[in-house]
């Protein structure tokens, strides 16, 4: 085999869009103007009642299976980034798409990585390859942070959205596919960005429900700090591996948490607006399912094209961060 490359995308979404004035209607206290001038963020979908992570990443990935000509029997593995999952530990949402899919005994699991998930979902699946382990991978970032807000907490409710993106791996010609992967996490930084209660630390009971420790945390200003520092590091050590610049990428794709954020890391390396894709106007921050769903609608725009060099940069709680630099194409 020669290299390991993305076959076909998908992405799933949930019924409901939420815009940013439908919070004053909930009766928030905040405005149009704030939301977007201090993320970018115009709308978010968000998951129902009867909607779950699973229910997204199974249309995502039916619809990146379709899109890459696969058929479930051909999937020998399926790794699923969520730190949403349907249920509390387990089972796993790789268990619950390998279930709905049809798809036979293989391996499946989830990693958990926050907003990083799908970059550890991808190197994850592409290490498979390289050692002989899988032939055909369906690797999907999924997460409905929705349900694990506090809808009253105005510095938070108004930044996530829900939704899954999905990618088939298949072998490419040499040169092609991911030429480059590199996770990264820094522990110290735990405390900026988590979810103290619910867990094994601190079992449900209604002193969590009271507390509202079930839901997430961010001190949002140094997330900032810490975001753009490990991007910007991460990417500039990942185009100088390959013996590329900046210039020489056709499309940065970021993780899609805030525009400011994104503009910030886009001016610092040097690239135009073109080389940059964003979508979290449309989405909000979508966590783990933010860069397939962009990777999916930049594909779909006629933005990647064959031979194209494109890099994923994902961020998020731990906290962890990844880059993914890929080679378009190489199918015959
Ligand atoms: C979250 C973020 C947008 C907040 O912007 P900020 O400029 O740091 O704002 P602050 O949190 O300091 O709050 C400033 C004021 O706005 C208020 N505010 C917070 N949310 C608000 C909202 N939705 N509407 C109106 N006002 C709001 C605060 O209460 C505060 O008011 P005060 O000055 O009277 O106390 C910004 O810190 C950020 O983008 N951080 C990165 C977050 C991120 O990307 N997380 C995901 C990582 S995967």
């Amino acid at each position: 085999m020669s290299g390991v490359g993305i076959w076909g995308v998908g992405k799933g979404l949930p019924k409901e869009l939420v815009l940013n004035d439908d919070f004053i209607a909930r009766g928030l206290d905040t405005s149009d103007e704030w939301i977007r001038s201090r993320t970018g963020i115009q709308s978010r979908y968000i998951a129902g009642p009867d909607e779950a992570t699973s229910d997204l990443a199974y249309m995502a990935a039916c619809e990146a299976m379709a899109a890459a000509g696969v058929v479930p029997a051909e999937i020998d593995l399926i790794v699923v980034g969520t730190t949403s999952p349907d249920y509390l530990g387990f089972p796993s949402v790789a268990c619950i798409l390998q279930q709905r899919l049809g798809i036979r005994v293989v391996g499946a699991f989830d990693v958990a990585a926050a907003c990083s998930g799908f970059n550890v979902a991808m190197t994850t699946a592409t290490q498979y390859f390289v050692s002989g382990m899988a032939t055909c991978a369906l690797v999907v970032g999924a997460d409905c942070l929705s349900k694990y807000v506090d809808w009253t907490d105005r510095s938070i409710c108004v930044l996530f959205g829900d939704g899954a993106g999905a990618a088939i791996l298949k072998p490419v010609q040499s040169g092609y596919g991911v030429l480059y992967s590199r996770l990264y996490a820094d522990g110290s930084h735990a405390d900026i960005l988590n979810i103290q209660g619910g867990g094994s630390r601190q079992p449900f009971t209604k002193a969590v429900l009271d507390n509202k420790s079930h839901f997430i945390h961010m001190q949002g200003r140094a997330v900032f700090k810490v975001a753009v520092t490990a991007v910007l590091d991460a990417l500039q050590t990942a185009l100088t591996a390959i013996g590329r610049t900046p210039e020489d990428l056709a499309l940065f794709i970021p993780h899609q948490a805030n525009l400011r954020i994104v503009e910030y890391v886009r001016e610092k390396m040097g690239l135009t607006e073109a080389q940059c894709f964003t979508n979290l106007q449309q989405y909000g921050n979508t966590s783990a399912a933010s860069i397939p769903i962009a990777l999916c609608e930049a594909y779909a725009q006629g933005r990647i094209c064959d031979g194209d060099l494109i890099a994923l940069v994902g961020f998020g709680a731990g906290f962890t961060w990844g880059v993914n630099l890929i080679r378009w194409g190489g199918y015959s």
